[in-house]
C-alpha cells in the first residue's frame, strides 16, 4: 500500500473525510493556501517537498450556477489545472486520484449510468470536469477517475457552506414550508462512504474510471422526505418541478450511477442511500464541533 498520500482540497467536504478514510497512513491535507492547481509552482513545489506515493485532488469550481456565467473559471480550474496536475503526476511517476461528476451526462438514460456509458454534458460545469477527465486520461495511465454525485458530509461544501440535510432540517425546524424538486433522480453520497471507497479501490491498484456513489437512487423530494423520516420531523412539503427554480443551468433529469466498475473488482457495493442518510445524522450528533457550519 501507497504510503505517502497527499489530499488536494483536504479541507473541503470529501476531502476532510479522504483525510479520515486514510488517517492511519498519515496523509498529508494541503488546502488551497498551499497548493492552488492552477499554480503550476505550487503543485511542483508540493510533488518536490512530500515526495508523494499518490495525489488524490478534490479541487474543483464546481458551483453549477457559477461555472454558466464564469465559463473561463470552470475551464481553468477543472480542465486546464487538471492537465498540468496529471503532467506533473506522471512526470514524477505518481499515480493520481481525481475526482469527477455525475454531470458528464445528460441525464436522458432510463436506467442508472455504467462506467462506459456515453458521455453528454448539459452544461458548462459538465463540460468542464469531462474535459479534465479526458486530458488525465491522455496524460497519464497511472490514473483513478472517481465520478461521484450528489455529496454530503460532516464539513459541508466549502463552496455553499452546508449541506443540503443541513438546509432542510433548518427550515423544517424553522417551521418553513417546503418546496422541493421530485422530477430530478440522483444517487446522494456521503462523502465518508465515498472516501472509504476510494481507499478500497486505490488498495486494488487497477487504474481507470469508477463510479463511486451511495447504493440506490431517489429524486430530491424522496430524498427529503427519508432525511425528515429518520429526524422524526413531519414539515409541510410539497413536490415540485425544476420548473419552480429557475436556473441559468440545465442539469441532468436522471444521474443515478451504477457502480459497475467496483463490482468488477470484487469490492462490496457502498451502502444504500438512506443509509448514508442515517451514517451522516449519527455522526452530526456524536461529533458536533467537525460541521463547518452550525444549522
Ligand atoms: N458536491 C457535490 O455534490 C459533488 C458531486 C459530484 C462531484 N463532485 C466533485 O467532488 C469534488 C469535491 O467536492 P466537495 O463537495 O468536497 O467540494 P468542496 O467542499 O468545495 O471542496 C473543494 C476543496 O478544493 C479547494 N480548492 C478549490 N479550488 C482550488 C484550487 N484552485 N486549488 C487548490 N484547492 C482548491 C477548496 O478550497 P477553498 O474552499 O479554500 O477554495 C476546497 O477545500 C469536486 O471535484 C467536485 O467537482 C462534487
Amino acid at each position: 500500500m501507497t504510503e505517502r498520500i497527499v489530499v488536494i482540497g483536504a479541507s473541503g467536504q470529501l476531502g476532510f473525510d479522504l483525510m479520515r478514510a486514510f488517517a492511519d497512513l498519515g496523509p498529508i491535507g494541503v488546502d488551497h493556501a498551499t497548493v492552488d492547481i492552477e499554480r503550476i509552482d505550487t503543485i511542483s513545489g508540493m510533488i518536490a517537498r512530500f515526495k508523494p506515493t499518490l495525489v488524490i485532488n478534490t479541487a474543483a469550481f464546481h458551483n453549477v450556477e457559477h461555472c454558466e456565467i464564469h465559463t473561463d473559471r470552470a475551464f481553468a480550474v477543472n480542465s486546464v489545472a487538471i492537465d498540468s496536475l496529471a503532467a506533473q503526476c506522471e512526470v514524477s511517476g505518481v499515480p493520481l486520484v481525481h475526482i469527477s461528476t455525475d454531470y458528464v451526462f445528460d441525464g436522458l438514460a432510463s436506467e442508472a449510468y455504467a462506467e462506459e456509458a456515453p458521455v453528454n454534458p448539459i452544461n458548462v460545469y459538465g463540460i468542464s470536469k469531462l474535459a479534465g477527465e479526458l486530458l488525465i486520461r491522455q496524460r497519464t495511465e497511472r490514473h483513478f477517475i472517481v465520478r461521484t454525485s450528489g455529496l454530503y458530509g460532516l464539513r459541508g461544501s466549502s463552496t455553499k457552506g452546508h449541506t443540503f440535510i443541513q438546509r432542510m432540517l433548518a427550515q423544517a425546524y424553522a417551521g418553513q414550508k417546503l418546496a422541493v424538486v421530485d422530477d430530478m433522480t440522483f444517487s446522494p453520497s456521503f462523502t465518508l462512504h465515498v472516501a472509504k471507497a476510494i481507499r478500497d479501490i486505490v488498495e486494488r491498484g487497477t487504474f481507470g474510471t469508477f463510479h463511486v456513489t451511495n447504493t440506490g437512487q431517489c429524486t430530491w423530494y424522496e430524498f427529503a422526505a427519508e432525511i425528515f423520516r429518520q429526524a422524526g420531523l413531519s414539515p409541510d412539503m410539497t413536490p415540485v418541478t425544476t420548473e419552480a427554480f429557475p436556473s441559468q443551468a440545465r442539469r441532468p433529469k436522471f444521474s443515478p450511477l451504477r457502480n459497475a466498475a467496483i463490482a468488477r473488482l470484487g469490492l462490496p457495493p457502498l451502502p444504500g442511500w438512506k443509509e448514508g442518510i442515517a451514517d451522516y445524522l449519527a455522526e452530526r450528533v456524536s461529533s458536533p464541533g467537525l460541521r463547518r457550519s452550525a444549522m
